[in-house]
């Protein structure tokens, strides 16, 4: 279609008059970037989409309620000519043409003097493609979509360009699926010099980590069990202050019985620069990956995530679960395979009804994911029968049963 590519080149907007003609489709997708661009946009148009009246109601673009005419790309610096009139169209390239305003055409490509690229950012840095010789919309928009994803997800890593985030980042890795983690904490991960990792999480994401990488196993870090908090502490601190990009890589989220805090408390007090990267929680996922919603319309109007990890007898329990025996809510219990036994009993003799529906599920998310069912007056003996095993997620209420048996 053309003679010689096109020429590259990123457009600064800001403040300079752009003129928009058609307020459909075309204009409602383009729009946005040339916002985030801040040109000062006049819309010309009759009729536009509801999403594009919206940006003229909150006067973020300038409405002229018309057809096209001539004169109106008169100090424009860029024109984006997308009308549903192909005279109109042909009327304004030619105006285009003789003011010298680059246009872009949407009926007619060869028409224009410019050519939109497929574009996203990633990280301070826009990826703009264009196909050589005529636009190919969808070739452009897949190159663009494999560049961006790999540089969000850290797969595409240029290190020697990239500012690393000084300090300890300590991210949520969600519940066990490298699929799991947010699109920031896999780019910091990437981007680590050291991965201080917890037995819960993401654990195949290590794998694929450089060679230079130094990965600690938290669980490892030697000193007595008391010792271990401080311990991993005392390791986020010395490597951070060794000038090295830490990530402190936690199951879940890592405020979610995660002691994230006390981490983050640590590293402020030795005046290290932290950044917390939320997570997926167990607590929500594992049931949802089980097929259990944790509330449902008529079913659970609330929900409560109580760790079991001492039983409810025990002097050191914070959880009143008189209160959560009476009430009609979702309980989510964590770390309470060993405590269920206990835990059953104190709801069912606190109020909650014997035949209550109950599901655990054990290591949700991954590849040995499994659904045990059972009520709260057998599931202490299902425990045991079915040998269920930490980490699982115990679900208690009747949203255990509404699921749709389809779940994948
Ligand atoms: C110390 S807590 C940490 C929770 C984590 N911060 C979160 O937000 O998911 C560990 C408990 O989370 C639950 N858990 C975490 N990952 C799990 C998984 N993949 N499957 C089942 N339970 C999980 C188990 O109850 C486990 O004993």
């Amino acid at each position: 279609m053309a003679e010689h590519p096109a020429y590259p080149v990123g457009l600064r907007l800001s403040g300079r008059r752009v003129v928009v003609l058609g307020g459909g489709q075309v204009a409602q997708r383009r729009l946005p970037a040339l916002l985030a661009a801040g040109a000062d946009i006049t819309l010309i148009s009759p009729e536009a989409t509801p999403s594009v009246e919206a940006m003229a109601d909150t006067g973020e673009i300038r409405w002229t309620r018309r057809p096209y005419e001539y004169g109106d790309l008169t100090d424009a610096w860029y024109a984006l000519i997308a009308t549903s009139d192909h005279t109109a169209n042909e009327a304004a390239s030619a105006e285009a043409e003789t003011h010298r305003v680059w246009c872009v055409r949407s009926d007619d490509a060869s028409a224009a003097t410019a050519w939109t690229p497929a574009t996203g950012r990633s990280e301070g840095v826009t990826v703009a493609i264009l196909t050589t010789d005529r636009p190919d919309p969808r070739r452009t928009a897949a190159i663009r979509d494999a560049v961006v994803e790999g540089l969000r997800d850290g797969t595409l890593v240029a290190p020697h360009q990239r500012t690393k985030t000084p300090g300890v980042a300590l991210v949520g890795g969600g519940p066990g699926d490298p699929d799991l983690i947010t699109v920031r904490g896999r780019r910091l991960l990437a981007e680590a010099d050291v991965v201080i990792a917890d037995r819960l999480g993401p654990r195949d994401l290590l794998a694929e980590l450089p060679p230079h990488v130094e990965v600690i196993d938290a669980a490892k870090i030697p000193y007595g069990r008391f010792m271990a908090q401080e311990a991993i502490n005392n390791a986020l601190i010395e490597h951070a202050k060794a000038g090295k990009s830490v990530v402190r890589l936690k199951g879940g989220d890592p405020f979610v019985f995660g002691r994230g805090m006390e981490e983050a408390q640590a590293l402020a007090e030795a005046g290290i620069a932290c950044t917390v990267v939320p997570g997926i929680s167990s607590s929500i996922s594992v049931p949802g990956a089980a097929g259990i919603p944790v509330t449902h319309r008529g079913v659970a109007h609330e929900f409560t995530v109580v760790s079991g990890h001492v039983a409810p007898d025990d002097e050191r329990s914070l959880v009143n679960w008189q209160a959560l025996a009476q009430g009609t809510g979702t309980l989510v219990v964590l770390m309470g395979v060993d405590k269920i036994g206990k835990i059953a009993e104190t709801l069912i003799a606190g109020g909650r009804a014997p035949e209550t529906p109950v599901a655990l599920v054990q290591e949700g998310t991954t590849a040995a994911q499994r659904r045990v069912d059972a009520t709260l007056a057998t599931v202490a003996e299902t425990v045991v029968a079915e040998e269920v095993r930490p980490p699982a997620v115990i679900v208690i209420g009747d949203v255990v049963g509404v699921g749709t048996g389809n779940q994948r």
